[in-house]
């Protein structure tokens, strides 16, 4: 009995996953497809800046909210074994990490947790640094970044993944209290398992609050 009510539980939870899947994305399908219209109607006259910018909010995808910022390490930013600062490229996530949820939100963001970060690699002064985010979640208020960072050697072109950093941040009205933001779409499946990895960290993070 314990055997059919597992493989049941199972089998729904499988249902569950591929309906979640399927409706992220007709539901990005279908966004797409009403904006396209309305940039068609938007050419010919037949609509306003307003409703093209209206059509073009639910579009909220990882990849729309996505940044780069690259800075060549300098001097300054050395430590006393003339290696980068770890303080300094924690301040360069945090930038993007706000930076792309200040895309997605389109509202000021503060930070609110950091997750582990872990240096893998000393970077180099001389070495140019990337730092490439975008939104993998969003709550009511907060959202979820994903930063990556990669350094490389101009001269050699050898680039090196030194670490990805996830950070959450809460949007902000103009009273500096928490304020709703637009959900984030899923386009493909990938996005839907990355959110759902996202959904699980932020489970993890409020309950060891
Ligand atoms: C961010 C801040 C305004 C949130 O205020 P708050 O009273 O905790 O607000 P809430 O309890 O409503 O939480 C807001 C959101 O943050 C999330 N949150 C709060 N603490 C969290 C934590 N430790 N980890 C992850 N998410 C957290 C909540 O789950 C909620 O998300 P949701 O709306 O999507 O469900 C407040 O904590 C603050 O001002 N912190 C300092 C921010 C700061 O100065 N950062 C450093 C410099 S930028």
């Amino acid at each position: 009995m314990a055997l059919v009510a597992e493989v049941a539980r199972a089998w729904l939870t499988l249902a569950a996953d591929r309906e979640n899947r399927k409706l992220a994305q007709s539901t990005f399908e279908s966004q797409t497809q009403a904006y396209a219209l309305v940039k068609k109607r938007f050419e010919v006259g037949m609509a306003n800046e307003l409703d093209l910018k209206r059509a073009q909010v639910p579009l909220k995808t990882s990849k729309a909210s996505r940044i780069t910022l690259a800075q060549l390490m300098q001097p300054e930013h050395a430590n006393n074994l003339g290696n980068v600062h770890g303080g300094w490229i924690m301040k360069l996530v945090d930038e993007a990490g706000a930076l792309a949820c200040m895309r997605h939100a389109q509202k000021r963001v503060v930070t609110v947790a950091v997750d582990s970060l872990v240096f893998r690699e000393p970077i180099k002064i001389g070495h140019l640094v990337t730092l490439n985010a975008e939104v993998t979640y969003t709550g009511r208020t907060s959202l979820e970044a994903e930063v990556q960072v990669i350094a490389e050697n101009p001269i050699t072109g050898e680039r090196t993944h030194t670490n990805t950093a996830y950070l959450v941040y809460v949007a902000l009205d103009d009273n500096a209290k928490p304020t709703s933001v637009p959900p984030l779409v899923a386009e493909t499946e990938e996005d839907v398992e990355r959110m759902k990895q996202a959904e699980a960290r932020q489970k993890r993070r409020i309950s060891q609050k």
